[in-house]
């Protein structure tokens, strides 16, 4: 017997395919250059919210989206690799896979505020920085996306590998949020994750793109050079008064 269990709640679901989405836009626009790189910051940015907000719901959202439902050591990694792992959402080899996505997306983001591609698009804290230590980011911003491309393709070679070798669907509940589970784990359908969670989680997600939008540098202190000398000309003196 089976029954069918809640897995990913929508903002975990909306957050994966988000990502997908923004992710693929900036390998295109990165690797197209020129006029696209304004998209390519904006998407990036994006991106560095989403992940704000997945940090945040992998603390307060529902249950299998939690990082302390997932997030196992190497007892339970070794378990799973002897095939003694029952249970449902990430397993512990997978939620691996799934924190190096989130940490390498995280950091080739955040090293894209600072990057710049030596011709006329400039990360919005480029200025924070020298240029010499900007390249030498940039330089690890694009080997970072070859790392990022190979977590991916590793990614969709696992769910390859679920869908077809072990006959276990994923994808499906990615995309609906259910999945049919034996009945002896209905115990383990999807808990939490309220409504004032999930505005907590937005906002910090809102609050990370608006400081990666380069403000923190806008609105820093402007060092101003105290004039000692008169200025050459004096104003017109004002007639009459
Ligand atoms: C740019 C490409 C992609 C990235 C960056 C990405 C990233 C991720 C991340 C971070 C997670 C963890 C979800 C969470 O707990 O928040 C995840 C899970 C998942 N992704 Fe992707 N993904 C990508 C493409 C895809 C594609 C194309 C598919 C399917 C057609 C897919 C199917 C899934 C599924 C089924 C899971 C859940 C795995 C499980 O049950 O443990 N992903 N992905
Ligand atoms: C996870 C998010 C990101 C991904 C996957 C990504 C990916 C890429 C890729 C594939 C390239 C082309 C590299 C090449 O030509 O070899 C690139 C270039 C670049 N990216 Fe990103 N990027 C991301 C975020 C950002 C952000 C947030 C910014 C700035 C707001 C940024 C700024 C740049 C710049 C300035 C370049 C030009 C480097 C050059 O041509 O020398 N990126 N990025």
């Amino acid at each position: 017997m089976t029954v069918r269990i809640k897995l990913w709640d929508l903002p975990t679901r909306v957050f994966h395919w988000l990502l997908l989405a923004l992710v693929t836009a900036s390998f295109i626009t990165g690797w197209t250059g020129g006029n696209a790189m304004e998209w390519h910051g904006r998407a990036g940015i994006t991106i560095i919210g989403l992940l704000s907000f997945r940090l945040a719901w992998g603390l307060i959202g529902s249950t299998h989206a939690r990082f302390s439902r997932f997030v196992r050591g190497p007892a339970a990694i070794a378990g799973y690799l002897r095939g003694g792992w029952i249970g449902v959402g990430h397993n512990p080899l997978g939620a691996l896979s799934v924190l190096a996505m989130l940490a390498l997306l995280l950091c080739q983001a955040l090293g894209g505020l600072f990057a710049n591609d030596d011709i006329a698009y400039n990360g919005p804290y480029f200025n924070a920085i020298s240029k010499n230590l900007s390249d030498w980011i940039t330089g690890w911003h694009k080997r970072g996306a070859w790392l990022i491309l190979g977590v991916i393709g590793l990614h969709l070679a696992a769910i390859l590998y679920y869908t077809h070798v072990r006959k276990e669907t994923l994808i499906q509940p990615m995309l609906t949020g259910t999945k049919e589970v034996p009945e002896t784990l209905a115990g383990e359908s999807a808990r939490g994750g309220s409504a004032l969670a999930l505005v907590v989680a937005l906002v910090l997600g809102f609050a990370a793109c608006w400081a990666a939008s380069g403000v923190l540098l806008e609105k820093a202190p402007v060092v101003q050079t105290i004039q000692t000398t008169a200025p050459a000309t004096k104003p017109a003196a004002n007639a009459g008064w």
